[in-house]
């Protein structure tokens, strides 16, 4: 953890680098350049998501391999972006790809129920705890299916969210994300902000929003919103601010004033789900939730999602009083991927080699911070973990803002420029793969160290 003799950086270090290492991204990187300028004619922003509209310029990657990706400039990287956490097998693993090649020739989709897709939700009942199960294409569908769940069971409408959590693009969820600071309110009663324009008010309305690791003022929202609230939706560990850990014991506090007041507990577990521990944050923290999402790494690179819950919850789409659907749940290939990475590929062993991982990361990561006395520490769970740029621990988004976001676009800079790949954006976190080595995380913590010699010079 954080260092006792941290010292703060001098100002003007960090952004003397950033504009060397940007200097030398740039330069090696013409065809990607060349290829976004193009894609600008016809995609807005040049890209297919806006999380891929990353400073310097977006990365354009030709193919992957094992823990490998290269770019269409003939760079190779160390993959720790792992398409935002979803290869947690690896890139072109080969049970992935036998088994989808396989399904691909025996049909591609019928909107018909498959036998996988009963082997897949047998086993992710037994990781999470949860009887009956419905699949969707994305965490944003998971998520707005466990709102729309947790609704039509407690027959309310308003639903209490924390302060920036993502939990995907839709209207329900998409509030408060990333609230500017002169907009967000009072920490014990925070706004809620429309992430985006196009979210009609009366919407926005019925989303409340408290901050993460603070009982009392979940408490209050429920006082204020007498009998009015469905559900509280949280990360159980928040992935989109860095990392930022429950307190012991919250989660279960929360479950309990959300039942005592009459409404459910949904875990997003769209980035913890199966990366974290087998079971994810349901089994890491020892709390097993009304409804939970999930999405990303359960389909082994194939766009899956689920949403789980108890059986009287799920009563719901069972007795057709609440429309779960869409043509592509369940869909043949993305059940063949999910079946193998859950059964065959996510097994006891490639659990333990990420939590040996972490080790060699964790370990390597805190040396360096300690030898160049920095004001940073890190955070490893498994496949996931980051860096955080302070010395003391992030409870919720406002101690988040404290952070100055330039070291982490310098620390991307510097892995990517020294072949490791980072999901682009300051509040990112690494993803292991199963086929990542020993040698794969030294490079990440030597870049680290070159980075923090080069900090304090
Ligand atoms: C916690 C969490 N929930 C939901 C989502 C939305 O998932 P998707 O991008 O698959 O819609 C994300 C995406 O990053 C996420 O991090």
């Amino acid at each position: 953890m954080a260092t006792t003799t941290a010292r703060e950086v001098p100002a003007g270090r960090v952004s003397d680098l950033v504009q060397a290492e940007e200097e030398r991204f740039r330069k090696a990187r013409p065809r990607s350049h060349e290829l976004w300028t193009e894609a600008r004619e016809v995609l807005s922003r040049g890209v297919p998501s806006s999380f891929q509209d990353a400073a310097p310029h977006p990365i354009f990657v030709e193919h992957g391999q094992g823990s490998r990706v290269w770019d269409v400039d003939g760079h190779e990287y160390v993959d720790f972006h792992n398409g935002f956490g979803v290869m947690v097998v690896g890139h072109a693993h080969p049970k992935i790809v036998d088994a989808v090649s396989a399904q691909v020739r025996r049909g591609s989709h019928f909107a018909q129920p498959v036998e996988n897709a009963v082997v897949v939700a047998r086993e992710l009942s037994r990781r999470f705890h949860q009887p009956k199960w419905r699949f969707t294409n994305s965490g944003t569908e998971s998520t707005l299916d466990a709102v729309r769940i947790a609704r039509g069971f407690t027959g309310r409408d308003r639903v209490i969210k924390i302060e920036a959590s993502y939990h995907g693009h839709h209207d329900a969820l998409m509030v408060s994300v990333e609230p500017p600071p002169e907009r967000m309110g009072p920490a014990d009663d925070p706004n809620s902000f429309p992430q985006s324009e196009g979210i009609p008010a009366a919407i926005v309305k019925l989303t409340t929003v408290v901050p993460f690791n603070d009982l009392p003022a979940l408490e209050k929202a429920f006082a204020r919103h007498k009998d009015e609230v469905a559900a509280v939706i949280v990360e159980p560990a928040m992935m989109n601010v860095g990392i930022v850990l429950p307190d012991q014991g919250f989660l279960g506090q929360v479950k309990e004033v959300a039942h005592r007041n009459g409404a459910l507990l949904i875990f997003d577990e769209v980035k913890t789900g199966v990366t974290i521990a087998p079971g994810g944050a349901t089994e890491r923290f020892k709390v097993t939730p009304d409804l939970v999402a999930l999405a990303k790494a359960i389909g082994g690179g194939l766009p899956c999602g689920a949403v789980g819950g108890r059986e009287d919850v799920m009563g719901v789409v069972e007795e057709k009083r609440v429309a779960q659907m869409g043509t592509f749940n369940g869909n043949p290939l993305t059940m063949a991927a999910a079946r193998v990475t859950l059964l065959e590929i996510l097994d006891p062993k490639a659990y333990a080699h990420f939590d040996a991982l972490a080790e060699t990361l964790q370990g390597g990561l805190d040396e360096a911070i300690a030898r160049y006395e920095l004001p940073f520490h890190v955070i490893t769970l498994a496949a996931r973990g980051g860096v955080t740029y302070r010395a003391r621990r992030v409870r919720n988004y406002r101690d988040y803002l404290e952070i100055d976001k330039s070291f982490s676009y310098l620390s991307w800079l510097y892995q990517c420029n020294r072949g490791v790949l980072m999901a682009p954006g300051a509040e990112e976190n690494w993803t292991l793969s199963v086929q990542h080595s020993a040698d794969d995380v030294q490079r990440y913590v030597d870049n680290f160290g070159e980075m923090a010699r080069d900090l304090r010079q």
